[in-house]
């Protein structure tokens, strides 16, 4: 049975429990790296879940984290789905796909109308994961990745 549990700043260490492990497990499907982030203290980690009007979420098995996900607002009508990661272990159980829902849900509270994100180009598991909940590849240019050459894909989901 896993369980989402809507994290508040107080929750900091299970979000950098989570964020580690999927840094560690996942690092090619991340933008962010390990190093930028094991070392980071107590601030550090408040900081992220401080942002105001985000939503961040952890999945948990008997108390241990075995996914996590976040939403941002990323303008007037638009909020971003980021650091979606469920554990090896948890994986093939709908999991990710609980996960999307949650942050689609928030976003349409929130008043968005579009759930953007951004994935890495050739990450087929999430790529098809995002599309079976509604999103669909944008021509908006993702960010480029550190090669300096590559760029992340925007995708994007309608909510109403
Ligand atoms: C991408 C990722 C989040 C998917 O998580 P997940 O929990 O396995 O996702 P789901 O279980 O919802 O769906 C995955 C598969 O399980 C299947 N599935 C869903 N519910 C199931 C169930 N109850 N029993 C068996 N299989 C199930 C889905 O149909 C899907 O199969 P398919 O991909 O072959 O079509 C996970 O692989 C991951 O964390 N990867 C590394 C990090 C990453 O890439 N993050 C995204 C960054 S943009």
């Amino acid at each position: 049975m896993v369980d989402l549990h809507v994290l508040t700043a107080a929750d900091w260490p299970l979000w950098r429990e989570a964020r580690i492990a999927a840094l560690t497990d996942a690092p090619d499907a991340f933008k962010s790296a390990l190093a930028d982030w094991e070392k980071g203290g107590r601030e550090q980690w408040r900081a992220r879940l401080d942002i105001p009007g985000s939503h961040n979420v952890v999945a948990l098995r008997d108390g241990l984290p075995v996914g996590m996900v976040r939403g941002v607002p990323a303008g007037a009508d638009t909020s971003e789905l980021r650091s979606l990661w469920v554990s090896p272990e948890a994986r093939g159980e709908g999991v990710g796909d609980r996960l999307v829902e949650t942050v689609a849900s928030w976003a349409l509270r929130s008043g968005s109308t579009t759930l953007k994100l951004a994935v890495i180009p050739g990450n087929q598991p999430a790529i098809a994961l995002y599309r079976r909940s509604g999103f669909v590849i944008t021509e908006e240019p993702g960010n480029f990745l550190p090669d300096g050459v590559t760029r992340e894909q925007v995708m994007a989901k309608r909510l109403r």
